[in-house]
């Protein structure tokens, strides 16, 4: 089991399904774990939940916002850098599948929102941190989903206000996360800093709960359901990918059971990578960095 002792790590939505599991897993190895949360009640049933799995009361910690909302992130983010003097991981691990289009507070997407554009904001207000507290490591949790979105990142419709389906946005959604990735490892190069995607395999976990996915998807998941890996199954490759010695400056890959595997020829498109960094830039409201 490698040791974390003396690092902390960010998980988002670590109150339940694979995060949960992460965190448990990174904790256990002796990190001090930021556990992130969109809904309070749930986020401190989980903090207690791991206090009692991993014997470490106050080695998890919560922090409370909503991927979908930029300014909750804002504020989530400023709370991170207030109780965190380092950085050495970020699971982005969070995300939502919904069946029917919504848009959030600020207007967008909320599917693409969830998934990407609020984790896309998150790490590059962290980064900074993150950076100083090198060797570090970023981790996207994507999926094989992203397989169905051939067609790429829909760039002249990136809101779905002109066509929806739930599976196709999701499986878009989870593109960008891998495109986000191949651009933050090349940003990153030589910083020290490592930033790796993967696709965790099918997981019992609370996802597509709470009505958000329905119809043929909701059915899909409810008889499928009993074949699904473990959500401690699922979190292995993060588990891997955040803390293992062996992929110690390793970057820019896409991981499928704690193996780097190539994703599909449209998540390995380095303009569509790079466009889509300058949109999301546009998006959440971030001044362009330069030096793309
Ligand atoms: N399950 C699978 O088979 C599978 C396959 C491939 C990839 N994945 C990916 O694995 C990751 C983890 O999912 P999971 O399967 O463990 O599902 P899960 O148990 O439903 O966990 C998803 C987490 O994301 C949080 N979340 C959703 N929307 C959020 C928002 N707007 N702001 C902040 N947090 C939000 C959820 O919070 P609440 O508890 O408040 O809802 C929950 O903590 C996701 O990125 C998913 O795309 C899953």
């Amino acid at each position: 089991m490698p040791d974390m002792q003396g690092k902390t790590v960010v998980v988002t939505g670590g109150n339940s399904g694979m995060g949960f599991e992460t965190a448990a897993a990174l904790a256990t190895m002796g990190a001090r774990v930021l556990v992130t949360a969109r809904n309070a009640d749930k986020g401190r049933a989980a903090i207690a939940a791991l206090a009692q799995r991993t014997g470490g009361e106050g080695r998890c910690q919560l922090v409370v916002f909503d991927l979908a909302d930029l300014s909750s992130v804002r504020r989530g983010a400023a709370e991170i850098l207030d109780v965190a003097p380092r950085l050495d991981v970020l699971v982005n691990n969070a995300g939502a599948v919904l069946s029917e289009r919504a848009e959030t507070v600020d207007g967008l997407e909320a599917t693409f929102a969830t998934n990407h554009l609020g984790p896309f904001l998150l790490t590059n207000l962290l980064l900074e941190r993150i950076r100083a507290s090198g060797p570090s490591r970023i981790v996207n949790v994507a999926s094989t989903a992203h397989a169905a979105a051939r067609q790429g990142i829909p760039f002249d419709d990136l809101q779905s206000e002109h066509r929806y389906a739930g599976m196709r946005v999701y499986g878009q959604s989870k593109l960008a996360n891998i495109l986000f990735t191949l651009e933050l490892a090349r940003r990153l190069e030589g910083s020290g800093v490592t930033a790796n995607s993967l696709h965790p395999g099918t997981v019992r976990t609370g996802y597509g709960a709470d009505g958000d996915a329905r119809g043929l998807l909701a059915f899909g998941i409810k008889i499928a359901g009993p074949f699904f890996l473990s959500p401690a199954k699922g979190a292995r490759t993060s588990i891997y990918l955040a803390s293992s010695p062996e992929v110690a400056g390793v970057s820019g890959e896409y991981f499928v059971k704690c193996r780097p595997k190539e994703p599909r020829r449209w998540a390995q498109d380095p303009d569509a990578a790079r466009r889509l960094w300058q949109v999301s830039e546009e998006l959440v409201g971030l001044a362009p960095q330069g030096g793309a």
